[in-house]
C-alpha cells in the first residue's frame, strides 16, 4: 500500500526498510522524549518485532513516511482500528531531525488520514501527546485535528505527572473546511 502526497511517499513498512538509522532515532532522547516506546530498550530485535506484527495485524497500519528520493525520515501509525465505532488512533514521528519543522508531519498526518476516511471505513480520527509536545499539537492542529479535551496529570513524564492533550478529527473537520 503506497500513499502519495505532495512531498512525500507513505509506503507500508516492511522488516526489509529497518535501517541503523530507524533504530537510532528510537534511542535518541529527543526523539523519543514524549513517545511510549523509550520505556524499554529498543533494538533491531525488538524494532523488527514491532513492524512484522503491526504489518501482520488487520486492523493496523504502519506507513514509513519517505522523501521522494527514497530516504526513510520517519513513520506515522493508524490504528487499532475499532469497527464497531469506526475511530481509530493516528500517531507519528518524524526520526530524522534535519526534517523537522519542514511541514512534514502535518502533510503525513493529512495523507494518512484521507487514507484512513476513505479506505478504512474509519468516520472519526484520534490523536493524544503530551501536553508539552507543542510541535505534535500543532501538527496534528493545522492538519485540521480539533482539540477535544485534556486528561489532567494523566502520564508520569520524567517523575512528574503530565497532562495529556486530547485531539479528534472528522472527514468535515479536515477535509471540508475553507482553508486553516
Ligand atoms: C511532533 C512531530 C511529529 C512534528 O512533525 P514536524 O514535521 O516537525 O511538524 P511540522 O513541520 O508539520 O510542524 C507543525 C507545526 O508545529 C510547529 N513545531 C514543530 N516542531 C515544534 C517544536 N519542537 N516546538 C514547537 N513547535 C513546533 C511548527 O512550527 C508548525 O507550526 P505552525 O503550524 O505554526 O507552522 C516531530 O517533531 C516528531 O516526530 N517529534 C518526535 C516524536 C514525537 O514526539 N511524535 C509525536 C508523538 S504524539
Amino acid at each position: 500500500m503506497v500513499i502519495r502526497s505532495e512531498r512525500l511517499e507513505l509506503r507500508e513498512l516492511q522488516v526489509a526498510d529497518i535501517t541503523p538509522a530507524y533504530i537510532g532515532w528510537m534511542s535518541d532522547r529527543e526523539t523519543n522524549r514524549y513517545l511510549e516506546t523509550r520505556h524499554s530498550a529498543q533494538t533491531p530485535e525488538s524494532v523488527a518485532a514491532f513492524v512484522a506484527r503491526v504489518a501482520a495485524a488487520p486492523d493496523e497500519f504502519l506507513f514509513g513516511i519517505f522523501l521522494p528520493t527514497g530516504r526513510h525520515i520517519g513513520n506515522i501509525k493508524v490504528g487499532p482500528i475499532r469497527p464497531v465505532h469506526g475511530v481509530a488512533d493516528v500517531s507519528l514521528l518524524i526520526g530524522d531531525a534535519a526534517c523537522r519543522g519542514q511541514g512534514f508531519g502535518t502533510e503525513a498526518i493529512r495523507a494518512v488520514s484521507a487514507f484512513a476516511f476513505d479506505n478504512l471505513g474509519v468516520s472519526k480520527l484520534s490523536a493524544s501527546m503530551y501536553l508539552p509536545n507543542e510541535g505534535s499539537t500543532r501538527a496534528f492542529l493545522r492538519a485540521g485535528f480539533v482539540r477535544e479535551g485534556l486528561r489532567v496529570k494523566h502520564y508520569d513524564l520524567d517523575g512528574e505527572r503530565c497532562d495529556l492533550v486530547e485531539l479528534g478529527a472528522t472527514r468535515e473537520d479536515m477535509f471540508k473546511q475553507k482553508e486553516r
